[in-house]
């Protein structure tokens, strides 16, 4: 099939730009904070109930996993409550067809080393971002004891027991740190993680581990110490707001020249990407659960440039870079966690955007009238920023390959129609 054969593509959206957004939207929980917290249900004999779960592809493939290992899942989707029973889950192979759809399917390893002393997970390949290696995580789990194999593709990992450790990660990891917890909690004796990631994301597992019983230290910080125990018990437990799902609804609505609220979120987690849109001239103001963004007539260029978090997060890269098309003049973006996160460069390029790969980063030239066009999303965040760009374009575009959104994005067509978008769904 050609890169621009679309005959047998699945879902595509169609936008009809050119309207301001208005009204308001309702944040659902984070994608990357529910995985590890499903994950870690593993741990407990007890299982685990979860609230805010979003109804995301993500989450459907990883508790599929889940019922392969044998957990009982009762996902009330509407409502977002999630049970996991984990009393019989046995430490089963997670197979390739798991792993490919879904790389997070890693966060499994953690949990299973954890409670059985083994896991055999499907090895993961690169993905349309970057390679995405998982020697770190592999590092972490032999310094606490582990063997590690690859027989027939499969991550086999085995300790006869797990021992506290000091574990320096080379590199600021978000899953690698949450693996390397979830190992970490029901071993023997004190654990000390260093250069751990401190995303949102990895805190709100480890106050959800507490809730069951770990003991955990230092948590939000680089620094995460951990003292093993010998069991965990059940919880219940609210998932963070999805702070990702809330910066794209800002810079669409930013993008499209228009005002709007979004509740159910913390504005706390998006400190910079907030402060990004204030300097190109978005107000945006904030209360406790809420924040409310609002477009004037020009948007300033801005430059952005990805890190770990409290930094600008690379998951917001491409729907800042669609934002700045819009902007009176040149801005730069540079990308300095994964190496080949600029696949929605082209696409955007397709509408009429001037952008240019220059090594890590890309010079935006703003300011250009985006037109309607056929785009193909690549991975999950290029496919918003694609929708962004449609937002704001004269005539219609159509966005394939739509189904790198519905992995993340819980009724994204439907929140943005809420907002006033012309947006539709099309079912081949
Ligand atoms: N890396 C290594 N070796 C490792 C692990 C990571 O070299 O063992 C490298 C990666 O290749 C990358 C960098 O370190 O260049 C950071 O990767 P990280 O491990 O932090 O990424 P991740 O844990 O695989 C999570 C999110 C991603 C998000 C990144 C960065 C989940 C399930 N995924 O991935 O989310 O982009 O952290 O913040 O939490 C998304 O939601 O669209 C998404 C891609």
């Amino acid at each position: 099939m050609s890169e621009l054969d679309f005959s047998v593509m699945p879902d595509k959206l169609t936008i009809r730009g050119g309207i301001r957004l208005t009204g308001s939207v309702e944040i659902s929980g984070a994608k990357n904070a529910a995985l590890p917290l499903i994950a870690a249900s593993i741990l407990s004999e007890d299982g685990l109930e979860l609230n805010n779960v979003p109804d995301v592809m993500d989450v459907r493939t990883l508790l599929k996993a889940m019922e392969r290992l044998g957990a009982i899942v009762d996902f009330q989707s509407e409502s977002g409550r999630l049970i996991l029973n984990t009393k019989n889950v046995r430490p089963d192979e997670i197979p390739y067809d798991i792993v490919r759809k879904m790389r997070a399917s890693v966060l499994l390893m953690g949990p299973l080393l954890g409670r059985f002393r083994e896991a055999h997970v499907y090895t993961p390949g690169g993905c349309a971002i970057g390679a995405r290696p998982i020697d770190e995580h592999i590092q972490a789990f032999q310094k606490l004891g582990a063997d590690y194999r690859i027989e027939s593709g499969f991550a086999i990992l085995r300790a006869p027991k797990i021992k506290g450790t000091q574990i320096l990660f080379d590199r600021v990891t978000v899953t690698g740190t949450e693996n390397a917890i979830m190992a970490a909690v029901l071993a023997e004796g004190e654990t000390i993680i260093e250069h751990a990631a401190n995303e949102p994301e990895v805190a709100d597992l480890c106050h959800c581990l507490i809730k069951m019983g770990a003991e955990i230290d230092g948590i939000g910080t680089s620094r995460i110490m951990i003292q093993g125990v010998n069991s965990l018990s059940r919880a219940t437990h609210r998932v963070i707001p999805d702070r990702i799902e809330a910066g794209t609804y800002m810079m669409a609505i930013a993008a499209s020249g228009g005002s709007g609220n979004l509740c159910g979120v913390n504005p706390e987690h998006l400190r910079i990407p907030i402060e990004k849109l204030v300097e190109a001239g978005v107000t945006v103001t904030t209360g406790e659960n809420t924040i409310s963004v609002k477009a004037h007539h020009d948007i300033h260029p801005v430059d952005v440039e990805t890190s770990p978090y409290p930094g600008f997060p690379t998951d917001l890269q491409a729907q800042f870079m669609a934002l700045m098309t819009q902007a009176d003049g040149v801005s730069f973006v540079k990308e300095t966690i994964f190496e080949n996160r600029f696949q929605h460069v082209q696409e955007l390029n397709r509408l009429g955007a001037r952008l240019k790969i220059d090594g890590n980063r890309v010079i935006v030239r703003g300011g250009t009238p985006l037109q309607g066009a056929e785009v193909m999303a690549t991975d999950l965040r290029a496919s918003a920023s694609l929708v962004i760009a449609g937002l704001t374009a004269s005539g219609t575009t159509t966005v394939h390959r739509i189904y790198h959104l519905d992995r993340g994005y819980h009724k994204f067509e439907t929140k943005l129609r809420n907002l006033g978008a012309d947006i539709c769904r099309i079912s081949e």
